[in-house]
């Protein structure tokens, strides 16, 4: 199933492939976000706050990055959640 992701404030919106990661999204849709491993989970650089839709738990590469507070926040490593149960979502982006 194809996602529908919102990037605000920003207003990038798209469609994103089936199985795209947020990073994946982020670079289709042109936003800005810093990648510095290159998508591997080992920066903690590619974080944006999901405000609407379902995730998969985040994997144990995020929970070197993201406080349990953080992740409560709905903080989340772009390069290592993808979109799972529903179509849209929304992204908050803020750096
Ligand atoms: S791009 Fe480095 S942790 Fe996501």
């Amino acid at each position: 199933m194809s996602h529908f992701i919102d990037f605000e404030p920003l207003g990038r919106r798209g469609t994103c492939p089936p199985a795209s990661t947020l990073l994946d999204c982020v670079r289709l849709l042109g936003v800005g976000l810093v990648s510095l491993c290159g998508g591997f989970g080992e920066c903690g650089r590619c974080v944006v706050q999901v405000v609407t839709g379902e995730f998969p738990e985040p994997q144990p590469e995020e929970r070197n990055f993201l406080l349990p507070s953080v992740l409560a926040q709905g903080y989340r490593s772009a390069c290592r959640t993808t979109p799972a149960a529903i179509a849209g979502c929304g992204c908050r982006w803020s750096r």
